[in-house]
C-alpha cells in the first residue's frame, strides 16, 4: 500500500536543535538580476523569506533567530537601494508587529540605529516595546550593524564606566547581544563564504553553513536542510571525542 510520505523535518532530531540560528541573508540582488528585475525586487522577496523562516523556526522550536539586514558597509550602495531596504524594514515592522505580539515573539534590533531614518527608529522602539514581555522566539534584526563597531562601542562603554579589568562574562554584558546566547549555526546564502563583519565575537564557535541558493529562495525546506546538516557536525569545543 501507500507509505506515508516522509517529510524533511521528520529527519530533524528535536532533542538537539540549534538554540540560536543566525542568517546572513545574501544574494537578493543576484536573484533579481537573474530574473531581469531590479535589485530592490530581490530585497522585497527576501523579506518574504525572512517571514517564512521566522514562522518555520518558531514551529520547529528554535529559540533565537538573528538576521543580518543591513551592514555598516552597506551605506556604500546607491541611495535608492538603501532607502528601499529601509522602506521594506519599516513596512515589515508596521505590518507584522501585532502578529509578533500574538505569536509570543520578542523583537530586538542591534546595530547603530541613530543613523537610520527617524520614522524607522520610531517603529523599532515601538515594536521592541510591544513585544518586550514575550518569552517565545527571539527575533534579532541587525540594522546598520557591524561587528567591529559593536566591539569598539563595548570597549568605549567599559572605559567610560571605569572598569579596570574585564573577563568574557563582563565583556559579553557590554555587547548588544548581551541577553541572547551566541549563535550555534550561522547560515549565509548565495555561496559566499565569509562573515562580512557579522557578530564576529559571538560566532567564535558557531557552525558555519553556506548553501548556494540565494536568500529569496531560502524557505522552509532549506531551513530543514540546514538543521539536518548542523546535526551531522561534531562540535568538539577544543576537546577530544570520548
Ligand atoms: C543581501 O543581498 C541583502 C543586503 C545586503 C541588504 P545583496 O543585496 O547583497 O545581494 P547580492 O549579494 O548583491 O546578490
Ligand atoms: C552582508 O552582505 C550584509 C548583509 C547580508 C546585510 P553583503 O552582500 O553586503 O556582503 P559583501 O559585500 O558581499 O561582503
Ligand atoms: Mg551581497
Amino acid at each position: 500500500m501507500f507509505k506515508k510520505k516522509e517529510k524533511l523535518s521528520d529527519k530533524i532530531d528535536f532533542s538537539r536543535l540549534p538554540h540560536h540560528i543566525a542568517f546572513i541573508m545574501d544574494g537578493n540582488g543576484r536573484w533579481a538580476k537573474k530574473r531581469g528585475r531590479l535589485r530592490t525586487f530581490g530585497h522585497k522577496i527576501g523579506a518574504e523569506s525572512m517571514e517564512v523562516v521566522v514562522r518555520h523556526a518558531r514551529d520547529l522550536g528554535i529559540k533565537v533567530v538573528s538576521f543580518f539586514a543591513f551592514s555598516t558597509e552597506n551605506w556604500n550602495r546607491p541611495k535608492d537601494e538603501v532607502d528601499e531596504i529601509f522602506n521594506i524594514a519599516r513596512k515589515l515592522l508596521v505590518n507584522k508587529k501585532e502578529s509578533f505580539l500574538k505569536s509570543n515573539m520578542r523583537v530586538i534590533v542591534i546595530g547603530d540605529r541613530s543613523r537610520l531614518p527617524l520614522d524607522l527608529q520610531k517603529e523599532i522602539v515601538e515594536c521592541e516595546n510591544l513585544t518586550k514581555n514575550n518569552d517565545g522566539l527571539v527575533v534579532n534584526v541587525a540594522l546598520n550593524y557591524g561587528g567591529r563597531a559593536e566591539i569598539i562601542g563595548a570597549i568605549n562603554k567599559i572605559i567610560k564606566d571605569g572598569v579596570k579589568e574585564v573577563n568574557e562574562e563582563i565583556f559579553k554584558s557590554y555587547l548588544q547581544t548581551s541577553n541572547i546566547p551566541d549563535p550555534d549555526l550561522v547560515i549565509r546564502t548565495s555561496g559566499e563564504q565569509r562573515l562580512s563583519n557579522f557578530m564576529m565575537y559571538q560566532c567564535a564557535y558557531s557552525e558555519l553553513y553556506f548553501p548556494k541558493i540565494h536568500w529569496p529562495d531560502f524557505r522552509e525546506k532549506q531551513l530543514d536542510e540546514a538543521i539536518i546538516e548542523f546535526q551531522k557536525r561534531d562540535r568538539r569545543f577544543g576537546a577530544i571525542k570520548k
